[in-house]
């Protein structure tokens, strides 16, 4: 069975992407299957590794396409497109169907991929509903600045609420708050992690993965964090260490 993990917040800008797409990268280096789904209208793992095709999350939701055909980044790793405005159309379908709290359930279950992570959209909608219903669990970036904290809250309000509303439908459990950007040279960075400490204990990955070029330059060259410089980057290090917490932590829960 594949374990199925949700990169969210409701905000944008908080790592969700490029935590993604790096996790989904080191999981295939330890040569496991692993599927990314980008769910989000903007696109963007399509923008990193500048590659599409006609098979997308929009169009097999709205039925237009019946077979699943994936773009392969390696021999492990493969992703799924959005289709970009098609989730537009993608998600008033799910809201329109009779069957709106399963559609992605029914349609993914034919997936066998080790782990299968989606990259979702910052927003409050069906899409991300079904992905809730569908999903283990759900990892939330954060970037250490006072609107993040916030965004921080909202996620777990909108998870904990969708919980309470499923009628025992929905099992997704917060895996854990991962701090994506942190400015060392800041005095918020440290308010904020100090706050998101004290309200999320249990929650909080120790690896902390700070600001850095590398980071940001990693996306422009279409490659991971360990491919980008051969991985030998700070922040391959940074991240290879909150992969590797993050792996640890599912091992943990009893279901790798
Ligand atoms: N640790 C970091 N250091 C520098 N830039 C980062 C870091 N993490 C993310 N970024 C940059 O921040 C921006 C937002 O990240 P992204 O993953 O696209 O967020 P989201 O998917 O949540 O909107 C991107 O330009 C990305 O390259
Ligand atoms: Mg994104």
């Amino acid at each position: 069975m594949s374990i199925k993990i949700a990169v969210m917040s409701m905000k944008g800008g908080q790592g969700k992407t490029v935590l993604s797409v790096n996790l989904a990268d080191r999981i295939s280096k330890a040569n496991r299957d692993v599927l990314l789904i980008d769910s989000d209208m903007q696109a963007n793992v399509t923008t990193i590794f500048q590659r599409d095709h006609v098979c997308n999350l929009a169009n097999l939701v709205l039925g237009e396409i019946k077979e699943f055909q994936f773009i392969d980044v390696n021999q492990y790793f493969s992703f799924l497109p959005s289709g970009g405005k098609g989730m537009v159309a993608a998600a008033r379908y799910i809201s329109s169907s009779r069957f709106r709290e399963s559609i992605l359930k029914n349609l993914l279950e034919p997936l066998d991929q080790s782990v299968i992570i989606f990259d979702c959209a910052p927003s409050w909608n069906e899409v991300n509903e079904n992905i809730l219903m569908y999903v283990d669990y759900v990892i939330v970036p954060v970037v250490t600045d006072y609107l993040g904290f916030s965004g921080c809250d909202q996620v777990m309000t909108y998870i904990e609420d969708l919980k309470n509303d499923a009628r025992g439908l929905c099992h997704a459990e917060v895996l854990g708050i991962a701090i994506t950007r942190y400015n060392i040279r800041t005095n918020i960075s440290k308010t904020v992690m100090t706050g998101l400490s004290e309200r999320w204990p249990d929650l909080m990955f120790e690896s902390v993965v700070e600001e850095s070029v590398s980071i940001q330059e990693a996306p422009a060259y279409h490659q991971s964090i360990f491919d980008y410089k051969k991985g030998k980057t700070k922040g391959a290090l940074m991240y290879d260490a909150l992969c590797k917490e993050i792996l640890m932590r599912i091992a943990e829960k009893g279901k790798d």
